[in-house]
C-alpha cells in the first residue's frame, strides 16, 4: 500500500487513497496532510478567511430528525422567532462591522406565509445595504417555485446539508416518513444548483453506524456534484434526542475532532476552489477548533450573530458555544484568534466560491 507522503504527491486521488488519508492514526502522518492541504488553500485562496453573518432566526422545525437538539418531538425546547425588525437589526450590525454578508438559517419550516415572508425580508435586506450583499439560505427543503421565488428575490446561495451521502444511513438517522425522504434531500440540492444558487452541502462526521468508507463517499458526492461551498463538522449528541443513547459507540471527541479535520483536508485536496466553512461544532471540541478547521484548508468562519438572549434556544447540540456572548463580543473575540493563527480576514470582498465563478464561466462559453 501506498505511504501516506506518496499519496499526497499524486496528482488524482483514487478512493482507496482517500480511506487512506481518513484512516491516519500517526500523529506525523496527520501533520503531513494537514500541511499539504493548507498548502493548496494558500494556492488558490491565500491566508485568508471570509466571514458570513449567521442569524439564527427561528427554531420552530416541522421535522423530527433524530440528531438534533430542536426537533419537532423536544417538548422541552422553548420555541422563538425573530420578527423582521429583530432580523434586519441584525443586518445592520452586519452591515456596519463590514460584513459582505449574512446567513439565514431556521427550523424547517414550509408554508405559503414562510414563503412569503423571506421573499419580502430578502427585500429588506436589500434595501438596508445593498442588491450586491450577499444572502445565504439555509431554510431546509422545500419546493422548485418556493427556491425559485427567493433567488428571483435577489438570495445567491443556498446551504442543504445531505446530512451523509449513504441512503441506509440517513434513514437510521432520521424518523422513517414522507418528511424525512432521502430521495427528497437530493431533489431539493438539484433543484437549487438548477436555479443557479451557489449551493452548498455538508456531512456529519463521527454518526452512529458510520463508516470510514462512508466519509470517503461523502467526499466523492460533494465532488461528483460539483458543489460550491461545504460545511461539515462533527456528529455531537444532544441528550434530549433518540440517538443519545448511541453514545457509548460513538469515536472519543478529540478523534471527532481529528477526523473533522482530515475531511476537511482531503477535500481541499479534491476541491482547491471551493469555499468550505470551518463550522462552530468544531469550536464546541475545542476552543481554538475553528481556527484548526482554517490550518485545515478551510476559508469560511460564519460568527454567530444571534441576539444573545435567544442563543440558549438554538442548541442543535449539547456544549454549544459562545451562548452566554453578544455578537461583538464574539467578533473581537473571533478577530483575534484569526489573527493568532496567521490568517487575515477578508473584508470588503464578496468571497463568491471560486469553484462557482469557474463553473460558470465554463457554462457561459
Ligand atoms: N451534531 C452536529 N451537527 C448537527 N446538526 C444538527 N444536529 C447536529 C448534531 N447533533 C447539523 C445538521 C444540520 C445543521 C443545521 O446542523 O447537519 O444540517
Ligand atoms: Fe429541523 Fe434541521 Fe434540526 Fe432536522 S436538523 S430537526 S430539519 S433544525
Ligand atoms: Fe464567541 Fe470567542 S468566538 S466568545
Amino acid at each position: 500500500m501506498a505511504s501516506v507522503s506518496e499519496i499526497l504527491n499524486k496528482v488524482e486521488l483514487s478512493k482507496a487513497d482517500v480511506i487512506r488519508l481518513l484512516s491516519i492514526t500517526e500523529a506525523s502522518e496527520q501533520e503531513a496532510l494537514l500541511k499539504k492541504a493548507y498548502s493548496v488553500k494558500e494556492k488558490t485562496i491565500g491566508r485568508n478567511v471570509y466571514l458570513r453573518g449567521l442569524i439564527e432566526f427561528s427554531n420552530c422545525c416541522r421535522k423530527n430528525c433524530l440528531y438534533c437538539g430542536i426537533r419537532s418531538g423536544n417538548a422541552k425546547v422553548t420555541r422563538y422567532t425573530l420578527t423582521d425588525k429583530e432580523i434586519l437589526k441584525v443586518v445592520e450590525f452586519a452591515f456596519n462591522n463590514r460584513f459582505t454578508g449574512i446567513v439565514l438559517q431556521s427550523g424547517e419550516q414550509n408554508n405559503p406565509d414562510f414563503t412569503k415572508r423571506i421573499k419580502g425580508l430578502i427585500t429588506g435586506i436589500k434595501e438596508a445595504t445593498n442588491p450586491e450583499f450577499r444572502i445565504t439560505l439555509s431554510l431546509g427543503e422545500q419546493s422548485f417555485d418556493t427556491y425559485k421565488a427567493w433567488f428571483d428575490a435577489g438570495a445567491q446561495r443556498y446551504l442543504l446539508r445531505i446530512e451523509t451521502s449513504n441512503e441506509e444511513l440517513y434513514k437510521r438517522i432520521h424518523p422513517d416518513n414522507e418528511l424525512h425522504l432521502f430521495k427528497a434531500r437530493l431533489q431539493s440540492l438539484e433543484d437549487i444548483q438548477k436555479i443557479g444558487y451557489q449551493t452548498g452541502t455538508g456531512v456529519m462526521i463521527g454518526l452512529p453506524f458510520q463508516t470510514i468508507e462512508d466519509l470517503a463517499n461523502d467526499l466523492w458526492f460533494i465532488k461528483q456534484r460539483n458543489i460550491d461551498m461545504v460545511g461539515m463538522g462533527p456528529y455531537l449528541e444532544h441528550a434530549g434526542t433518540p440517538l443519545f443513547r448511541y453514545k457509548d459507540s460513538l469515536l472519543p471527541l478529540t478523534e471527532r475532532l481529528n477526523l473533522s479535520l482530515r475531511m476537511i483536508a482531503v477535500l481541499r485536496i479534491l476541491m482547491p476552489y471551493i469555499n468550505i466553512a470551518s463550522t462552530t461544532a468544531l469550536q464546541t471540541i475545542v476552543p481554538m477548533g475553528r481556527e484548526q478547521g482554517l490550518m485545515a484548508g478551510a476559508n469560511v468562519i460564519m460568527p454567530n450573530l444571534t441576539p444573545g438572549k435567544y442563543r440558549g434556544y438554538y442548541l442543535l447540540y449539547d456544549n454549544k458555544p459562545c451562548i452566554d456572548e453578544e455578537a461583538d463580543e464574539c467578533l473581537d473575540c473571533l478577530a483575534n484568534r484569526i489573527k493568532m493563527v496567521g490568517e487575515e480576514i477578508m473584508y470588503n470582498d464578496y468571497g463568491d466560491s471560486r469553484h462557482y465563478k469557474n463553473r460558470k464561466h465554463a457554462a457561459d462559453q
